[in-house]
């Protein structure tokens, strides 16, 4: 089968390396400059590249790999240039394939297959998406094709409810992107304090957590003077907390409610 990709994405890069390896192949390279595109080709070593404006018809896949505020527009763009039976996916977590408004009523196959994953690194993420749980969502022709693209990528996947994709976002959120924000945190007090070795000790400690959460689950993974009620503890790092970050002052006590509610439930 074809694909067909909208926008040079770092994401669509990696995503075509993989499935050309498989059995798909790469046809139109879309994008909105023509040397993005020969460039994307010449990295992949197939396709045609072409930018919105020309002669040109999809089949078989359509990839739309742009930001999420433009995923809409493109689509608008380019469903005049789609054949019959294709089957158009974006790869946001955040939208549903809802937003192809219209692939219902021509008979097309719509989808999302949002890759756990974050493609900062290319070289990474051709190595990490192998191991990379997909969550995807569509309508039940675009679900069909989806499950055969994340089986030849990793072979693991959830299928989202179409309800629940908002709540599937902000759950990825909350665990990588506000893990980071407390990394942050974490590592400001050791320049506030000159302490050495940030690096060394607090990235190797959320791993080790990590793994615990994946191998004992949530609950059996809490450690700590809230886990043990060690509460002159969390007194006193209350007060430095507040003292150290007075602009996010009640995340401390917001967060040892959560951690309570963990132990109590
Ligand atoms: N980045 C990640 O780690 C990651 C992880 C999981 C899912 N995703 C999803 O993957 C999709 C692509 O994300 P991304 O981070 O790769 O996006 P991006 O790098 O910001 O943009 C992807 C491509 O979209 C095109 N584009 C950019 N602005 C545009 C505009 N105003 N109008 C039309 N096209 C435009 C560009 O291609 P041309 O210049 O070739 O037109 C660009 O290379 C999104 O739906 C995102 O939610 C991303």
């Amino acid at each position: 089968m074809f694909i067909n990709i909208a926008g040079t994405s770092k994401v669509s890069l990696v995503l075509s390396k993989v499935l050309i390896k498989k059995d798909f192949s790469v046809g139109y390279i879309v994008s909105r400059s023509r040397e993005k595109a020969t460039k994307f080709v010449q990295q992949i070593g197939q396709g045609m590249p072409v930018t919105y404006d020309e002669d040109f018809s999809l089949r078989d896949i359509v990839f739309l790999s742009v930001p999420d505020s433009m995923i809409g527009l493109i689509y608008s763009r380019l469903r005049k240039k789609m054949s019959n039976n294709v089957n158009i996916y974006h790869f946001s977590g955040f939208l549903s394939s809802e937003i192809f408004e219209d692939a219902d009523e021509q008979g097309w196959g719509r989808g999302s297959i949002h890759p756990n994953l974050s493609f900062a690194s290319e070289k990474i993420a051709l190595k990490a998406v192998k191991k990379c749980c997909f969550g995807i969502e569509g309508n039940e022709k675009g679900l069909e094709l989806a499950r055969k693209i994340v089986q030849q990528i990793s072979n693991c996947w959830v299928e989202i409810p179409k309800q629940a994709k908002i709540a599937y976002h902000l759950a990825a959120v909350l665990a990588s992107n506000f893990t980071v924000g407390l990394a942050y945190l974490a590592e400001r007090l050791y320049d506030l304090y000159g302490i050495d070795g940030f690096e060394k000790i607090i990235p190797p400690l959320m791993f080790n957590t990590s793994k615990n959460i994946s191998v004992l689950g949530v609950k059996a993974s809490l450690t700590g003077p809230v886990a043990r009620g060690d509460w002159s503890v969390v007194e006193s790092e209350r007060k430095l907390f507040e003292d150290c970050f007075q602009q996010h002052a009640d995340l401390y006590m917001s967060m040892i409610r959560v951690l309570k509610e963990i132990k109590e439930g």
